[in-house]
């Protein structure tokens, strides 16, 4: 058996959470395998709204184990607020001994770091993401699996800031008191020692017996990836297919299909480079009919045209079987819409995304846009110029797509399983 696998295609937000929730009926186990609190969705079930920042969405179904993975940065504190939105999770719930903590002092250097940047700030979460995990990679990182030993965590946590005294100072950071640490540090054993564990160990042999499917959710989207995205205005993980590996233990062939997950047009939060931004009357109309305000931050999202150079890319970079159209509804009303097909880069025109992607000017193609196909659940009921767009991207990002999302409620869903 293999694991399938969702991915974000644009720049996140693509509403991953709704195909997450629609498809974590179908699996018995849902994993996260990288990001943090950064991510964010808020799903409404029988009138509750609950906020998932950590969980993977699988705990909407009450059948699922849902895993999270040692390629996740872990804040304890917004985990254990998280959690308190349940009843009891043990059983329901893994973390991996290997997931690396955010602590608060994390927060404060990304938000330092942030001020220090001035106009080139990246316009992160201040989720101390970046921070966490450069410790991880600088091997100063502290792990989950440490909490089981609050005492010897301590020590190491001390140490570190003694080692890292002259860089705390300099950016105005305060050490912990020790005392108060202390009493933390066992607030979170005492929360999450019962949910600590071998995930790697488990999924292979939940992937060796064959029984249980599994799902992995992937966060933030391909192009804040920190290899493959629009460094360094990107997220500090692998967001594609590839941190799945990495961020859970799995060998590439345990990844089974996987699902690109795009909107009809696209969006992006904080800075950097983002060729078919809007940023007239058009770009605001997205942004009202899209509700595109961030739900970790409340931020304004930047809003703009379906970006397929970018959309083709992701999709190899992932190996994507098929891709889910979100969200084609806000498209409604619109007399025309546009598609980026190509880029106009240092007089040239192009098919490929150069590494500098600040340089590029989108080469459009117009399609007449329609009145509405919000709540339509039928491919055939589509006006024609509606299946017009759908059919000249699904040929640009030369992938099937096979779910279409016309309004956020579950029901309003385009199946096409067979593609096109
Ligand atoms: P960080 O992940 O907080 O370090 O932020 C780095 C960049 O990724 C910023 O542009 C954020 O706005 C963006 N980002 C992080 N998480 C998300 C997300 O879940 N959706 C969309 N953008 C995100």
């Amino acid at each position: 058996m293999r694991a399938d696998l969702i991915v974000g295609i644009q720049w996140g937000d693509e509403g991953k959470g709704k195909v997450v929730d629609l498809l974590a009926q179908e699996y018995e186990i849902v994993c996260r395998y990288q990001g943090g609190h950064n991510a964010g969705h808020t799903i409404v079930v029988d009138g509750r709204t609950i906020a998932l920042h950590l969980i993977p969405s699988g705990i909407l179904n009450p059948q699922a184990l849902n895993i999270i993975g040692n390629g996740v940065v872990l804040s304890p504190q917004a985990l254990i607020q998280e959690m308190e939105q349940f009843d009891d999770l043990r059983g329901r719930l893994l973390i991996s001994d290997k997931a690396h903590l955010i602590f608060s002092y994390h927060e404060e250097i990304d938000r330092a770091k942030e001020r220090l940047r001035g106009k080139n700030a990246i316009g992160t979460t201040g989720r101390g993401i970046g921070p966490a995990y450069a410790d991880k990679v600088s091997r100063q990182g502290h792990r989950v699996g440490e909490l089981r030993d609050v005492a010897r965590l301590h020590e190491k946590i001390l140490d570190y800031f003694a080692t890292n005294e002259a860089y705390f100072k300099a950016l105005g950071v305060e050490p912990p008191k020790p005392q108060a640490l202390r009493a933390e540090l066992e607030r979170y054993q005492e929360a999450l020692a019962p949910f600590i564990a071998d995930v790697t160990g488990y999924l292979w042999e939940a992937l060796r017996e064959g029984k249980r499917p599994i799902l992995l959710e992937g966060a933030q989207g391909t192009m804040l990836d920190i290899d493959h995205g629009t460094y360094p205005y990107v997220t500090s993980s692998n967001t594609i297919a590839a941190g799945a590996c990495t961020g859970l233990g799995l060998a590439p062939r345990d990844i089974g299909r996987t699902i690109g997950i795009a909107k009809a047009y696209c969006t992006r939060v904080g800075n950097g480079p983002f060729p078919t931004e809007e940023l007239g009357p058009e770009g605001e109309r997205l942004r009202q009919q899209g509700h595109e305000f961030g739900t970790t931050t409340g931020r304004p999202r930047r809003c703009g045209w379906f970006d397929a150079v970018a959309a083709r890319y992701a999709c190899r970079l992932n190996g994507c079987d098929e891709v889910a159209l979100m969200k084609l509804d806000v498209l409604d009303g619109f007399e025309r819409v546009r598609i980026c097909v190509a880029y106009r880069y240092r007089g040239e025109e192009i098919d490929y995304l150069p590494s500098d992607l600040e340089e590029v000017e989108p080469v459009y193609i117009e399609l007449e846009g329609w009145d509405r196909v919000r709540g339509i659940r039928d491919y055939q009921a589509l006006p024609p110029q509606a299946r017009a767009y759908i059919d000249r991207i699904e040929a640009l990002i030369q992938t099937p797509i096979t779910i279409i999302s016309t309004s956020p409620d579950r029901r309003d869903t385009i199946l096409r399983k067979e593609g096109p």
